[in-house]
């Protein structure tokens, strides 16, 4: 089946949104929260929820929620993000929101009336592309990071984010923990594309998740001394390039060398090298690298980040330059609500169970309401690239189980 052939069915919203924040030197896709890409697509969900007679609210910490019947307590949520990585894939995050608006639409089409009330619920900055902070909508609305910190973040271009907050319509000083929208959720449950190859491996299309791996962000700047490319000796230079390229390798090597001690593996990455003021005859005199460190338990990842604190400093010493390491986020690891998860699985027959080593806003709901995941298979098994795929059939699949699970839930 083709994106045409679904143009006006089930799954319609992926061709509706496939032009939108396209990015035309990475590839794939940009969509970063209030930036016009992202500003259209919260439009488009607006007016899908609408179309099917949703009542639609943005919280006050920019989050967007549809609710299917009144507003009320122990409400069935379900929804995912619209943002992206850059240059990202057109699955992560919108595939759960298309699917939740679908599978409402199919339960409304059945003339089903819900029990509970019911949510779609699309999460602000699920990747922290702009901010630097993952989940930044969840985590404001479960209190996750305080809203001093929030209001601080920056983007690239120096824009605070409580600037960016107000000038969206949030009121900046009214950012933070949300009791009265989380009281009303009785649990979540987000739809997500896999982003590894755990279906492909299974030959099944949908699975549901049981954890989460441990992860964090961490900034390591290293300073030297900027100089001359062509006036200074190679002797002599202080240049925290090479301190960081030195650094990067070592980071590499100490999450391989701890691979072996869980099933699935510890993973580092720096992700991102920026260097001050970087000119290409300038030797730097500050690089900062991104860090980004998952691990199956909280102490297996904080235990790799303090080998890669000592690799870091012996890097630059080796350069005559300094470190500094700031830790940016972190996220315990995550076991899904067990009851929940056997409840899903039992309505969809006993389909498998998934670990995964991406980051969802479920994970962060899961400190707070229980929260289930499902997986839909991805062919390629890549993530974060334009690679990223999913067969509309598996995402039909995805839409029937969703569809299944809230008809249980909400009976
Ligand atoms: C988000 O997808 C993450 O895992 O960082
Ligand atoms: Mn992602
Ligand atoms: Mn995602």
């Amino acid at each position: 089946m083709t994106l045409t052939e679904v143009a006006h069915g089930t799954l319609a919203g992926l061709a509706e949104i496939n032009g939108t924040g396209r990015d035309a030197s990475r590839g794939g896709y940009s969509r970063h929260i209030w930036q016009p890409a992202e500003l259209e697509l919260r439009e488009w969900f607006i007016e899908r929820a609408v179309r099917l007679g949703l009542d639609v609210e943005t919280d006050r910490n920019g989050n967007i929620w549809a609710w299917w019947g009144a507003p009320g307590s122990n409400a069935v949520v379900t929804g995912s993000h619209l943002d992206s990585v850059p240059g990202g894939g057109a699955y992560d995050g919108p595939l759960g929101v298309i699917s939740a608006l679908d599978a409402i639409a199919r339960l409304q089409s059945t003339g089903f009336t819900p029990r509970r009330p019911c949510a779609i619920l699309v999460f602000a900055e699920e990747e922290g592309s702009r901010f630097g902070v993952a989940c930044l909508g969840s985590r404001l609305l479960t209190g996750a990071i305080s809203p001093e910190r929030a209001r601080g973040l920056t983007d690239g271009d120096g824009i605070r984010f409580d600037a960016a907050a107000a000038g969206a319509g949030l009121d900046p000083a009214h950012i933070g923990r949300d009791s009265e929208a989380l009281e009303r959720i009785g649990l979540f449950i987000e739809l997500h594309v896999e982003q590894g190859r755990g279906l492909i491996d299974l030959g099944e299309p949908v699975a549901v998740a049981s954890s989460i791996l441990a992860h964090g962000r961490w900034q390591l700047r290293f300073t030297g001394e900027g100089n001359h490319a062509g006036a200074t000796p190679m002797d002599g230079r202080r240049d925290p390039m090479i301190a960081a390229a030195r650094a990067t390798v070592a980071i590499r090597d100490a999450a391989r060398a701890r691979e072996g001690s869980y099933a699935q593996g510890s993973r580092a990455t720096v992700g991102r090298i920026d260097a001050i003021p970087g000119g290409t005859n300038v030797i730097a005199s500050t690089v900062t690298a991104t860090l980004d460190v998952r691990a199956e338990t909280d102490e297996e990842t904080r235990a790799l980040v303090s080998d890669i604190e000592a690799l870091a400093a012996d890097a630059a010493t080796k350069e005559n330059c300094a470190v500094l390491v700031t830790e940016e986020s972190w996220s315990s690891v995550v076991h899904l609500d067990p009851e929940l998860r056997s409840q899903v699985a039992s309505t969809l027959g006993g389909i498998p169970t998934l670990s995964t080593g991406a980051g969802h806003d479920a994970g962060v709901l899961a400190s707070v309401v229980p929260s289930a995941m499902l997986f839909v298979r991805n062919p390629t098994g890549i993530s974060h690239s334009p690679d990223e795929f999913a067969e509309l059939d598996d995402c039909l699949a995805g839409v029937t189980a969703l569809e299944s699970v809230l008809r249980e839930l909400l009976q």
